[in-house]
């Protein structure tokens, strides 16, 4: 829909200490930056997102030096660093004294939510900028969050001085939140790193459901405008199928004919969205197994379908 051209990592870095905000590329999807030290340009992302203000923001930064600038890392957080950044990996921490993020992009808490992206666009806006920068998926509040450049110009876009275009969203679903605080561990939001990879590093997870629980976390988050009904087999008359596996549906609908947890976590935001731009009388999903990645997908699949997560 709309025309525009990408800026370069320099040009986001200089709006950025402006106090501006910039759409930033990452691997999983498109988000909508600010200097986390500038509690106005912070604010300006809650108002351009319409988003409630108690939901705290993930601040990212270029490496595992930089994040320690910013938050507290015990044994548990150092490894899972180690093992996954650069890459889709988000870990809350306590956040450190003198650190650089406001109170604001943190909603008050004393922990602070970090990572370090993998894409290469991002890393070069980060150091070019050379401090920590919020950024929530660049999509207004409750809508699908943006995976290739022009779907994020569509949403935000009005509400930034740099935009810088990485191309489509390689993984295309929101991190994994990891909280290590208080010498527990636990999964706050499942994302394109698996619960198996997690453990796999630092030992079985602790359950969530203990007031550790990612806050802000709206039932419905993700959601396209067409009513979602999930575990679909037969479509109802008007509804379009986004199958799964070989023979569900029109393959030009579908998450991944050939089955693949991957692609379909790849394909699931840009789905909606083209769905959503044919007005349907609603968007019907296919069964998607729950191992792996499909944990990921289901969850942003039941909160698309109203269901409270
Ligand atoms: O992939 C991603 O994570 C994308 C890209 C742009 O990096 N960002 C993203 O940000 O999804 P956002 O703001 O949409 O989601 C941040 C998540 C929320 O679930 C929030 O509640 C949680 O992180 N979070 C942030 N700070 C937290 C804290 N101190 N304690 C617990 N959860 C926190
Ligand atoms: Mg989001």
């Amino acid at each position: 829909m709309t025309q525009r051209s990408g800026d370069t990592a320099d040009q986001a870095a200089t709006a950025l200490r402006r106090g501006e905000l910039i759409l930033l590329p990452t691997e999983t999807v498109y988000g909508l930056g600010a200097d986390a030290g500038n509690a106005e340009a912070v604010a300006a992302i809650f108002q351009a997102k319409g988003r409630p203000r108690f939901n705290p923001l993930i601040s990212h930064v270029a490496d595992a030096v930089a994040a320690e600038a910013v938050g507290v890392f015990d044994v548990s957080a150092r490894a899972l660093a180690e093992a996954f950044w650069p890459g889709p990996l988000t870990l809350v921490t306590p956040v450190r004294d003198g650190g650089r993020v406001c109170d604001l992009a943190r909603a008050g808490l004393d922990s602070v939510a970090i990572r370090v992206p993998g894409h290469a666009a991002a890393r070069a806006v980060l150091s070019a900028f050379g401090g920590p920068v919020v950024a929530p998926s660049a999509n207004r509040s409750g809508r699908p969050s943006p995976t290739n450049f022009a779907d994020a110009v569509e949403e935000t876009g009005f509400a930034v001085t740099a935009a810088v275009d990485g191309g489509p969203c390689a993984v295309g679903l929101e991190s994994t939140v990891v909280s290590v605080l208080g010498g527990r561990v636990s999964l706050l939001r499942p994302g394109a790193v698996t619960r198996a990879e997690i453990e796999a590093v630092v030992g079985p997870l602790a359950d969530g459901g203990d007031g550790h629980r990612s806050p802000g976390r709206l039932a419905a988050h993700y959601a396209p405008d067409a009513p979602v009904r999930i575990d679909v087999v037969e479509p109802r008359d008007g509804e379009i199928l986004l199958g799964f596996g070989p023979g569900a549906g029109d393959p030009r609908w579908s998450l991944s004919v050939s089955g693949d947890l991957r692609e379909a976590a790849a394909n699931l935001f840009r789905l909606f969205r083209e769905a959503d731009r044919t007005h349907p009388a609603g968007i019907a999903v296919s069964p998607i197994p729950s191992q792996g990645l499909g944990e990921a997908i289901n969850d942003r699949l039941r909160r698309a379908a109203g269901f409270v997560g």
